[in-house]
Parts: structure tokens; sequence; C-alpha cells
């Protein structure tokens, strides 16, 4: 236990920063100029990890949440700043990593905000256990029940006040929702056979399927998302982004970033979606996705968005991009949280497209492909764009332009 503890400054991931012996210690729920005591959780050579006992001076940055399960679930950081210092702290974050990465971006940053900074997630994967529902405990496997999330839209809500209706002890639930509330069940459990009380759930919710252990039990194993005029076909282990309000302002960033007649290798494609809104403005557009239902997804995509000038290809990036022979001037990246990895990297210095796109969710690994690329590109564009409000993620939006 240490007393009086005075809060420096806020870590990357919204935990108070301050220092006890020289050594560093990392404070969960501590805002910068509070005073505190604390109990140390984690002691390392380098750092410590400590939770606060007593809040002796608070800031006046704090608000108070009406989240119960703030500081509990392991969800959203950053509830304890009204949301425009949320979007100053990523702002600020990004600056600060560029600044210690010598990233070289000498514009102003612009932050895309959230029209819906609650309830915008579409997306919801929760444990059951023991016949609670809920999310685990940060870096533990301790059930933290919940009865609401206030990110996740009020169908997902409605979901999880009935899930008692699904009969299931123990297992992963993943509730997926369109903008039109529809909803789409995905259920991995242990549990040997279903007893689903689907009519009962059917008049809480417009359900549109259940896929239990990989097996569709009602309904179809996808669901249907219309954004900017395009309709997607989404198989339940196909990739969407959560946030349909920040992704529509994706479209937007990309389509003014795609020149006219341009020939497109679009890499981690998903259900198409990124390739067919730029589409229009394309000559040639060939995608690479590894999720076999995301490319027949995509072709269906296609096709009911009469778009015929893609060429989509299932295959892991790094071993399809070496077999790739073909002319694009244009490169659109939107890989997963770890990025990219040395084969793709080293694939784009043969290749050096005039221009890169890129699109990413995780802003460290960004910046270390960034670093990669840099003796070649120069960063020409950088926004963010809040996709994952509350939480300490964020989206990168980045143009790359051959020097
Ligand atoms: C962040 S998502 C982007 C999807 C799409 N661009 C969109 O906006 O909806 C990343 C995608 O990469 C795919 N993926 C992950 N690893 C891959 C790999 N090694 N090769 C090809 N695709 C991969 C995932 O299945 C997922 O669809």
């Amino acid at each position: 236990m240490y007393s009086n503890i005075l809060i420096k400054n806020l870590d990357n991931f919204g935990r108070g920063i301050s220092y006890i012996n020289d050594k560093i210690v990392f404070i969960k729920n501590a805002l910068p100029g509070e005073i505190v005591d604390i109990k140390i959780t984690t002691s390392k050579k380098k750092y410590q990890e400590a939770i606060v006992t007593k809040y002796h001076q608070k800031s006046p940055q704090r608000i108070l949440t009406k989240c119960p399960y703030f500081n509990k679930c392991g969800g959203c950081n950053l509830l304890f700043f009204n949301y425009l210092d949320t979007l100053t702290f990523k702002l600020n974050k990004v600056k600060d990593l560029f600044t210690k990465n010598n990233i070289n971006y000498t514009k102003e940053i612009e932050v895309i905000k959230n029209t819906h900074p609650f309830n915008y997630r579409h997306k919801l994967s929760l444990k059951i256990k023991n016949k609670k529902i809920g999310f685990y405990e940060e870096n533990t496997h301790n059930l933290i029940p919940i009865n609401e999330c206030l990110l996740a839209t009020s169908p997902i809500n409605e979901v999880i006040k009935n899930y008692k209706l699904l009969n299931i002890s123990n297992g992963d639930l993943t509730i997926r929702a369109s903008s039109n509330n529809e909803i789409l069940l995905v259920i991995n459990t242990p549990d040997n056979n279903y007893n689903i009380e689907l009519s009962k759930l059917k008049s809480k919710v417009k359900l549109v399927g259940i896929v239990y252990n990989n097996k569709t039990i009602y309904g179809q194993n996808f669901y249907y998302e219309r954004l900017r005029g395009f309709l997607f076909k989404i198989s339940y282990d196909s990739f969407f982004q959560i946030n349909p309000y920040i992704t529509e302002e994706l479209f937007k960033l990309l389509k003014s970033n795609i020149k006219k007649d341009s020939t497109i290798l679009e890499l981690y494609s998903g259900v198409g979606t990124l390739s067919l809104v730029c589409a229009s403005q394309s000559k040639t557009i060939y995608s690479v996705e590894i999720i076999k239902n995301a490319i027949l997804n995509s072709n269906f995509n296609a096709k009911i968005n009469h778009i015929s000038n893609i060429k989509f290809m299932l295959g892991d990036v790094k071993n399809t991009v070496s077999k790739l022979n073909i002319f694009f001037d244009t490169l659109i990246l939107d890989p997963p949280r770890k990025g990219l990895d040395k084969t793709t990297l080293n694939f784009i210095l043969t290749k050096l497209p005039p221009t890169i796109i890129y699109i990413s969710c995780d802003i460290l690994t960004l910046i270390r492909d960034l670093k990669y690329l840099e003796k070649y590109y120069n960063l020409q564009e950088y926004k963010i764009l809040d996709m994952f409000s509350y939480t300490y993620h964020l989206e990168s939006f980045c143009v790359l332009n051959l020097r």
C-alpha cells in the first residue's frame, strides 16, 4: 500500500502513471492531477501495476459513469472522461507515439468523431460461465456478469437481458446486429444439446439465425447490412466493422482518396466492403482474404451491387502475394491488429505502388509498418477515426505516396 500518490500522466491504455522509488507504476482508473492511495497488484523488474484504494483529490475532468461494470469488465477504459476528452486522449496518444517513433507528419491530425459514442457496437462477444453471462475481468477468467453493455445496440442488449432463453451453461456467445436491428447469434458451447426457447426469443428480437457449434440450427448463418447505398451479405464467421457510423465515414474518406481509373490491390478484404466501395472509380480491383465464407460473400456482394470489375481471391496474404503477377497502382491494406508480416512488407517494397492506403485498428503495429516503409513512402494523410469510442483503441486512415 502506498499513500498520497500524485498521478502524473496517462499511458497509452488510459492508465494513470506515477513513480515510486523511481520505478514506474501504472494505476487503473486514475487521472492526471489526482492524489490517491494505491495497492500494488503486479510487481515486475521494470514496472508495477496498481489499483486505487482511496481518492484524496479527484480530477475536474473525471465524470461519473453510468456503467456499473466500469473498471471491472476490462472493456471501456475511458469511461471516466466525457466524450470530447476521450478524443483528446487519442489525439495526444498518436502525437506522442509519432514523436517517439520519429514519424514524419507535420499536418494537423483530424479526429473523426463518432456520432453515436454509445450504443454503436453491432457485434459483441460474451462469455457464459455457470449460467451467468458477461465479460472476463482483464487478464483473468473471472466472469463479470452484466445485464447490458452501454456500447452495444439496444437489440444486442435485449438478447443479453434474455440470454436465459438460450439455456446455455457454459460457452461463448457472439451477437451480431445489422443497422435495421436484425440479430444473428453465434454460439460455441461444450453443452451437448440445445434447448433454446425460440418463440420467446423471437418475440424479443428480430432473430434471423442461430449458428450453434458451427451448425445453423435456426434461420440462416448470415445477415445483411446496408451502408451508403451498398448491400453486404455477412456470414457468421466473416469480419465486418463493428461501428456502422464510422464505417460510413471510412467509406467517404476512402472514395475521396482513390484516383479515377486506378488499378487496385486490396489485401485483407473481408466481405469485399472496401473494394466494392472503390469499384466505380477503378478499372480493376484484385482482393485477397483468408476466410472462405468472406470470399463467397464478396462474390455475392459484387453481384447484388451490380459490380463486375473485382477479382476476389481466397488465400493467406503472405502466401498469395508472391504468386501475384499483376500490375496495380494503388494498394489498400486493412490488416488485423497484428499488422503486416515481413513477406507482405517485402512484397510491397518490390512492387512499390505509387499509392498505399493503410487502414489500421492498431496504432502500434501501424507505426512499426510505417517505419518499414518510410525509406520509400511519405505519409501524406493521416486521420483518426473514432471507431471504438470510450476504449483506448482507435482506427487510423493513412495515405502513403511513393517518393
Ligand atoms: C480488419 S479486417 C478488414 C476487412 C475489410 N477490409 C473490411 O473493411 O470489412 C481484416 C481481414 O483480414 C482477414 N485476414 C486476417 N489474416 C489474414 C491473412 N493472413 N490473409 C488474408 N486475410 C487475412 C480477416 O479475415 C479479416 O477479414
